[in-house]
Protein backbone atom coordinates (compact mmCIF):
# COMPACT_ATOMS: atom_id res chain seq x y z
CA UNK A 1 0.00 0.00 0.00
CA UNK A 2 2.06 3.21 -1.38
CA UNK A 3 1.30 6.79 -1.30
CA UNK A 4 2.24 8.10 -4.31
CA UNK A 5 3.52 12.11 -4.37
CA UNK A 6 3.63 14.02 -7.82
CA UNK A 7 4.63 17.37 -6.99
CA UNK A 8 7.74 19.24 -6.49
CA UNK A 9 10.05 17.74 -4.53
CA UNK A 10 10.08 20.82 -1.55
CA UNK A 11 6.87 20.44 -0.45
CA UNK A 12 7.32 16.18 -1.09
CA UNK A 13 10.15 16.12 1.62
CA UNK A 14 7.73 17.62 3.89
CA UNK A 15 5.30 15.50 3.21
CA UNK A 16 7.60 12.54 3.58
CA UNK A 17 9.01 13.17 6.75
CA UNK A 18 4.74 13.99 8.27
CA UNK A 19 4.48 10.06 6.49
CA UNK A 20 7.49 8.55 8.29
CA UNK A 21 6.25 10.10 11.64
CA UNK A 22 2.19 9.61 11.36
CA UNK A 23 1.63 6.57 8.87
CA UNK A 24 5.09 4.91 8.67
CA UNK A 25 2.79 1.63 7.98
CA UNK A 26 2.25 3.05 4.69
CA UNK A 27 5.39 3.44 1.78
CA UNK A 28 5.86 7.07 0.96
CA UNK A 29 7.15 7.97 -2.58
CA UNK A 30 7.70 10.66 -5.03
CA UNK A 31 9.26 8.28 -7.51
CA UNK A 32 6.64 7.34 -10.15
CA UNK A 33 9.61 5.63 -11.90
CA UNK A 34 10.23 3.08 -9.74
CA UNK A 35 6.92 2.38 -7.71
CA UNK A 36 5.19 -0.86 -8.27
CA UNK A 37 1.64 0.61 -9.84
CA UNK A 38 0.13 -2.04 -8.19
CA UNK A 39 1.06 -1.03 -4.91
CA UNK A 40 -0.40 2.60 -4.97
CA UNK A 41 -3.39 3.13 -3.11
CA UNK A 42 -3.22 6.68 -2.95
CA UNK A 43 -2.10 9.39 -5.17
CA UNK A 44 -1.53 13.74 -5.03
CA UNK A 45 -1.11 15.58 -7.86
CA UNK A 46 -1.66 18.69 -9.69
CA UNK A 47 -2.83 17.20 -13.03
CA UNK A 48 -3.65 13.83 -14.54
CA UNK A 49 -0.48 11.36 -14.67
CA UNK A 50 -0.47 9.45 -18.18
CA UNK A 51 -1.96 6.03 -17.86
CA UNK A 52 -3.82 6.89 -14.54
CA UNK A 53 -5.65 3.47 -14.80
CA UNK A 54 -2.14 1.11 -14.12
CA UNK A 55 -2.67 2.37 -11.07
CA UNK A 56 -5.39 -0.46 -10.85
CA UNK A 57 -5.72 -0.71 -6.78
CA UNK A 58 -6.18 3.67 -5.99
CA UNK A 59 -8.45 4.18 -3.99
CA UNK A 60 -8.24 8.05 -3.60
CA UNK A 61 -6.71 10.96 -5.78
CA UNK A 62 -5.68 13.93 -3.97
CA UNK A 63 -5.52 17.26 -5.39
CA UNK A 64 -2.85 19.30 -4.42
CA UNK A 65 -4.55 22.32 -4.64
CA UNK A 66 -8.15 23.41 -3.59
CA UNK A 67 -9.39 23.44 -7.12
CA UNK A 68 -9.90 20.16 -9.26
CA UNK A 69 -11.26 21.64 -12.47
CA UNK A 70 -7.69 20.62 -13.84
CA UNK A 71 -8.40 16.54 -13.62
CA UNK A 72 -10.62 15.46 -16.58
CA UNK A 73 -13.18 12.97 -14.45
CA UNK A 74 -13.93 10.62 -17.25
CA UNK A 75 -9.96 9.67 -16.82
CA UNK A 76 -10.55 9.00 -13.16
CA UNK A 77 -12.53 5.24 -12.83
CA UNK A 78 -15.68 5.78 -11.14
CA UNK A 79 -14.45 3.77 -7.97
CA UNK A 80 -11.56 6.40 -7.10
CA UNK A 81 -12.37 9.21 -4.65
CA UNK A 82 -11.46 12.47 -6.05
CA UNK A 83 -10.24 14.84 -2.76
CA UNK A 84 -9.62 18.68 -3.22
CA UNK A 85 -7.30 20.02 -0.81
CA UNK A 86 -8.83 21.96 2.28
CA UNK A 87 -5.84 23.11 4.56
CA UNK A 88 -5.66 25.84 6.80
CA UNK A 89 -2.55 27.47 5.08
CA UNK A 90 -4.91 28.04 1.65
CA UNK A 91 -7.81 29.47 3.59
CA UNK A 92 -5.31 31.65 5.36
CA UNK A 93 -3.34 33.32 2.15
CA UNK A 94 -6.48 33.23 0.23
CA UNK A 95 -8.23 35.72 3.85
CA UNK A 96 -5.04 37.98 3.18
CA UNK A 97 -4.97 38.30 -0.46
CA UNK A 98 -9.22 38.91 -0.43
CA UNK A 99 -8.63 41.75 2.09
CA UNK A 100 -5.69 43.09 0.15
CA UNK A 101 -7.66 43.44 -2.76
CA UNK A 102 -10.83 44.73 -1.55
CA UNK A 103 -8.62 47.47 0.95
CA UNK A 104 -6.82 48.45 -2.32
CA UNK A 105 -9.92 49.02 -4.09
CA UNK A 106 -11.97 50.74 -0.91
CA UNK A 107 -9.55 52.72 -0.69
CA UNK A 108 -9.17 53.70 -4.46
CA UNK A 109 -5.43 52.53 -4.83
CA UNK A 110 -5.46 51.52 -8.59
CA UNK A 111 -6.37 55.15 -8.97
CA UNK A 112 -4.15 56.91 -6.89
CA UNK A 113 -0.78 54.47 -8.66
CA UNK A 114 -1.62 56.03 -11.72
CA UNK A 115 -1.80 59.41 -10.16
CA UNK A 116 1.66 58.43 -9.02
CA UNK A 117 2.84 57.84 -12.83
CA UNK A 118 1.19 61.16 -13.55
CA UNK A 119 2.65 62.94 -11.31
CA UNK A 120 -0.70 64.17 -9.75
CA UNK A 121 -1.51 65.01 -6.45
CA UNK A 122 -5.01 64.82 -5.87
CA UNK A 123 -8.27 63.43 -3.55
CA UNK A 124 -10.25 60.88 -4.73
CA UNK A 125 -13.73 60.40 -3.04
CA UNK A 126 -13.29 58.13 -0.50
CA UNK A 127 -16.98 56.19 0.71
CA UNK A 128 -16.85 54.97 4.31
CA UNK A 129 -16.88 51.30 4.62
CA UNK A 130 -20.45 50.93 5.98
CA UNK A 131 -21.34 52.23 2.68
CA UNK A 132 -19.40 49.90 0.05
CA UNK A 133 -21.06 46.90 -0.06
CA UNK A 134 -19.06 44.14 -0.98
CA UNK A 135 -20.65 40.44 -2.05
CA UNK A 136 -18.97 37.17 -2.53
CA UNK A 137 -19.76 34.34 -5.35
CA UNK A 138 -19.29 31.34 -3.91
CA UNK A 139 -19.91 30.43 -0.26
CA UNK A 140 -17.35 27.18 0.16
CA UNK A 141 -14.22 27.06 2.44
CA UNK A 142 -13.54 30.16 1.00
CA UNK A 143 -15.70 31.86 0.65
CA UNK A 144 -16.62 31.92 4.00
CA UNK A 145 -13.38 32.06 5.24
CA UNK A 146 -12.67 35.47 3.49
CA UNK A 147 -16.54 36.92 4.29
CA UNK A 148 -15.46 36.23 7.73
CA UNK A 149 -12.11 38.70 7.76
CA UNK A 150 -13.67 40.94 6.26
CA UNK A 151 -16.76 41.33 8.92
CA UNK A 152 -14.49 43.65 11.18
CA UNK A 153 -13.97 46.31 8.79
CA UNK A 154 -17.72 46.93 8.67
CA UNK A 155 -18.72 46.15 4.94
CA UNK A 156 -22.08 45.31 4.25
CA UNK A 157 -21.32 41.80 2.93
CA UNK A 158 -23.16 39.47 1.50
CA UNK A 159 -22.76 36.32 -0.47
CA UNK A 160 -24.22 33.93 -3.32
CA UNK A 161 -24.39 30.09 -3.81
CA UNK A 162 -26.04 27.30 -5.60
CA UNK A 163 -27.61 26.35 -2.19
CA UNK A 164 -29.24 28.20 0.57
CA UNK A 165 -26.87 28.68 3.32
CA UNK A 166 -27.17 30.91 6.50
CA UNK A 167 -24.28 32.99 7.44
CA UNK A 168 -24.80 35.69 10.90
CA UNK A 169 -23.67 38.99 9.52
CA UNK A 170 -23.98 38.09 5.93
CA UNK A 171 -26.80 38.27 3.90
CA UNK A 172 -26.98 35.03 1.76
CA UNK A 173 -28.40 34.50 -1.50
CA UNK A 174 -28.79 31.52 -4.35
CA UNK A 175 -30.36 30.75 -7.09
CA UNK A 176 -30.97 32.59 -10.17
CA UNK A 177 -33.42 35.41 -8.69
CA UNK A 178 -30.65 35.47 -5.59
CA UNK A 179 -27.78 36.37 -8.12
CA UNK A 180 -29.73 39.58 -9.48
CA UNK A 181 -30.22 40.73 -6.39
CA UNK A 182 -26.35 40.55 -4.72
CA UNK A 183 -25.42 41.81 -8.11
CA UNK A 184 -27.06 44.96 -8.11
CA UNK A 185 -25.98 45.62 -4.30
CA UNK A 186 -22.25 44.68 -4.75
CA UNK A 187 -19.42 47.80 -5.07
CA UNK A 188 -16.98 45.13 -5.13
CA UNK A 189 -17.89 41.71 -6.28
CA UNK A 190 -15.41 38.55 -5.79
CA UNK A 191 -15.28 35.67 -7.70
CA UNK A 192 -14.77 32.16 -5.36
CA UNK A 193 -16.25 29.82 -7.76
CA UNK A 194 -15.16 26.65 -8.81
CA UNK A 195 -14.72 26.18 -12.25
CA UNK A 196 -17.19 23.77 -14.01
CA UNK A 197 -19.53 23.90 -16.76
CA UNK A 198 -21.94 26.46 -14.96
CA UNK A 199 -19.55 28.72 -13.80
CA UNK A 200 -17.39 28.77 -17.48
CA UNK A 201 -17.85 31.99 -19.04
CA UNK A 202 -19.71 33.32 -15.74
CA UNK A 203 -18.42 36.41 -15.28
CA UNK A 204 -19.16 37.82 -18.98
CA UNK A 205 -20.42 41.24 -20.47
CA UNK A 206 -24.15 40.65 -19.05
CA UNK A 207 -23.45 40.02 -15.27
CA UNK A 208 -20.70 42.69 -14.91
CA UNK A 209 -23.59 45.20 -16.70
CA UNK A 210 -26.28 44.22 -13.12
CA UNK A 211 -23.30 45.54 -11.42
CA UNK A 212 -23.73 49.04 -9.60
CA UNK A 213 -22.01 51.93 -11.55
CA UNK A 214 -18.25 52.21 -10.47
CA UNK A 215 -17.85 48.63 -9.09
CA UNK A 216 -14.79 47.01 -9.03
CA UNK A 217 -13.60 42.80 -9.29
CA UNK A 218 -11.63 40.69 -7.40
CA UNK A 219 -11.53 37.47 -9.37
CA UNK A 220 -9.50 34.85 -7.41
CA UNK A 221 -11.49 31.56 -8.98
CA UNK A 222 -10.08 30.63 -12.59
CA UNK A 223 -9.35 32.34 -15.31
CA UNK A 224 -12.01 30.83 -17.90
CA UNK A 225 -14.51 32.26 -15.88
CA UNK A 226 -14.04 35.48 -16.67
CA UNK A 227 -14.74 37.04 -20.23
CA UNK A 228 -11.50 39.63 -20.27
CA UNK A 229 -12.78 41.13 -23.22
CA UNK A 230 -15.86 42.03 -21.21
CA UNK A 231 -14.14 42.80 -18.04
CA UNK A 232 -11.75 45.47 -20.22
CA UNK A 233 -15.03 46.99 -21.83
CA UNK A 234 -16.84 47.80 -18.73
CA UNK A 235 -13.19 49.38 -17.70
CA UNK A 236 -12.97 51.51 -20.05
CA UNK A 237 -16.75 52.64 -20.86
CA UNK A 238 -16.39 53.53 -17.00
CA UNK A 239 -18.96 51.24 -15.86
CA UNK A 240 -15.97 49.28 -13.47
CA UNK A 241 -13.80 51.22 -11.76
CA UNK A 242 -10.90 48.86 -11.19
CA UNK A 243 -10.27 44.99 -10.66
CA UNK A 244 -8.20 43.12 -8.78
CA UNK A 245 -7.47 39.59 -10.73
CA UNK A 246 -5.17 36.87 -9.71
CA UNK A 247 -6.17 34.13 -12.19
CA UNK A 248 -6.17 34.49 -16.64
CA UNK A 249 -7.07 32.24 -19.48
CA UNK A 250 -4.59 31.58 -20.51
CA UNK A 251 -1.71 32.02 -17.95
CA UNK A 252 0.28 34.49 -18.42
CA UNK A 253 -1.82 36.20 -20.77
CA UNK A 254 -0.47 36.54 -24.51
CA UNK A 255 2.28 39.65 -24.27
CA UNK A 256 0.78 43.17 -25.16
CA UNK A 257 -3.48 41.87 -23.94
CA UNK A 258 -4.90 45.06 -22.31
CA UNK A 259 -5.16 43.39 -19.50
CA UNK A 260 -1.28 43.24 -18.50
CA UNK A 261 -1.17 47.41 -18.80
CA UNK A 262 -4.43 48.47 -17.64
CA UNK A 263 -4.08 51.56 -15.40
CA UNK A 264 -7.09 50.10 -13.72
CA UNK A 265 -6.01 46.43 -12.88
CA UNK A 266 -4.07 45.20 -11.04
CA UNK A 267 -2.82 41.75 -11.94
CA UNK A 268 -1.01 38.93 -10.13
CA UNK A 269 0.02 35.68 -11.22
CA UNK A 270 -1.96 32.95 -9.82
CA UNK A 271 -0.40 33.33 -6.24
CA UNK A 272 -3.72 34.60 -4.39
CA UNK A 273 -3.07 30.95 -2.34
CA UNK A 274 -0.57 27.97 -2.58
CA UNK A 275 -0.93 25.26 -0.70
CA UNK A 276 1.38 24.94 2.32
CA UNK A 277 2.46 21.36 2.55
CA UNK A 278 3.16 20.75 6.48
CA UNK A 279 -1.05 21.47 6.77
CA UNK A 280 -1.82 20.14 3.48
CA UNK A 281 0.24 17.16 4.51
CA UNK A 282 -1.49 17.00 7.90
CA UNK A 283 -4.78 17.57 6.47
CA UNK A 284 -4.24 14.41 3.59
CA UNK A 285 -2.98 12.38 6.63
CA UNK A 286 -6.23 12.98 8.33
CA UNK A 287 -8.24 12.01 5.31
CA UNK A 288 -6.12 8.37 4.97
CA UNK A 289 -7.24 7.84 8.80
CA UNK A 290 -11.02 8.64 7.81
CA UNK A 291 -10.88 6.44 4.92
CA UNK A 292 -9.01 4.00 6.72
CA UNK A 293 -12.07 4.06 9.09
CA UNK A 294 -14.59 3.82 6.67
CA UNK A 295 -15.19 7.35 6.39
CA UNK A 296 -15.55 9.72 3.65
CA UNK A 297 -12.44 12.22 3.39
CA UNK A 298 -13.13 15.30 3.69
CA UNK A 299 -13.20 18.01 0.63
CA UNK A 300 -14.67 14.51 -1.62
CA UNK A 301 -15.76 16.01 -4.75
CA UNK A 302 -19.24 14.90 -6.20
CA UNK A 303 -18.64 14.60 -9.69
CA UNK A 304 -22.14 15.78 -10.73
CA UNK A 305 -21.09 19.26 -9.43
CA UNK A 306 -18.22 19.18 -10.90
CA UNK A 307 -16.67 20.65 -7.68
P1 LIG B 1 -15.87 24.98 -2.35
O1 LIG B 1 -16.17 23.78 -3.17
O2 LIG B 1 -15.70 24.84 -0.89
O3 LIG B 1 -17.03 26.06 -2.57
C1 LIG B 1 -17.57 26.35 -3.80
C2 LIG B 1 -18.73 27.33 -3.63
O4 LIG B 1 -19.17 27.73 -4.92
C3 LIG B 1 -19.92 26.69 -2.90
O5 LIG B 1 -20.52 27.65 -2.05
C4 LIG B 1 -20.86 26.36 -4.04
O6 LIG B 1 -22.23 26.35 -3.70
C5 LIG B 1 -20.58 27.50 -4.99
N1 LIG B 1 -20.95 27.14 -6.35
C6 LIG B 1 -20.38 26.23 -7.16
N2 LIG B 1 -21.03 26.17 -8.35
C7 LIG B 1 -22.01 27.07 -8.27
C8 LIG B 1 -23.01 27.50 -9.16
N3 LIG B 1 -23.13 26.97 -10.38
N4 LIG B 1 -23.87 28.44 -8.76
C9 LIG B 1 -23.78 28.96 -7.52
N5 LIG B 1 -22.84 28.63 -6.62
C10 LIG B 1 -21.96 27.69 -7.00
O7 LIG B 1 -14.60 25.65 -3.01
P2 LIG B 1 -13.45 26.51 -2.28
O8 LIG B 1 -14.08 27.62 -1.54
O9 LIG B 1 -12.51 25.61 -1.57
O10 LIG B 1 -12.63 27.06 -3.56
C11 LIG B 1 -13.26 27.83 -4.56
C12 LIG B 1 -12.34 27.98 -5.75
O11 LIG B 1 -11.30 28.92 -5.46
C13 LIG B 1 -11.54 26.75 -6.17
O12 LIG B 1 -12.34 25.84 -6.88
C14 LIG B 1 -10.47 27.36 -7.03
O13 LIG B 1 -10.93 27.48 -8.37
C15 LIG B 1 -10.29 28.75 -6.44
N6 LIG B 1 -8.97 28.89 -5.81
C16 LIG B 1 -8.11 29.82 -6.31
C17 LIG B 1 -6.87 29.99 -5.76
C18 LIG B 1 -5.95 31.05 -6.24
O14 LIG B 1 -4.79 31.09 -5.80
N7 LIG B 1 -6.39 31.96 -7.09
C19 LIG B 1 -6.41 29.14 -4.65
C20 LIG B 1 -7.38 28.21 -4.18
C21 LIG B 1 -8.62 28.08 -4.76
P3 LIG B 1 -22.80 25.33 -2.59
O15 LIG B 1 -22.36 25.89 -1.28
O16 LIG B 1 -24.27 25.42 -2.75
O17 LIG B 1 -22.21 23.99 -2.91
C1 LIG C 1 -5.66 25.94 -6.00
C2 LIG C 1 -4.96 27.02 -6.67
O1 LIG C 1 -6.68 25.46 -6.52
O2 LIG C 1 -3.79 27.30 -6.30
O3 LIG C 1 -5.24 25.53 -4.91
O4 LIG C 1 -5.50 27.67 -7.55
Amino acid sequence: MTFLFNSDARRGAVFADAFAKELPDIPFTIDAGTVDPDTVRYLITWTLPENLTRYRNLKILFSIGAGVDQFHFDAVPANVKIVRMIEEGIVRMMQEYVTLAVLALHRNLPGYLAQQRAGEWADIAQPQAGSRRVGVLGLGQLGQAVLDRLKPFGFPLAGWSRSPRRIEGVTCHHGEPGLNEMLAASDILICLLPLTEETRGFLDAGLLAKLPSGAALVHTGRGPQLNHEALVAALDSGHLSAAMIDVTDPEPLPAGHPVWSHQKVILTPHVASVTQPATAARAVIDNIRRHRAGLDPIGLVDRSRGY
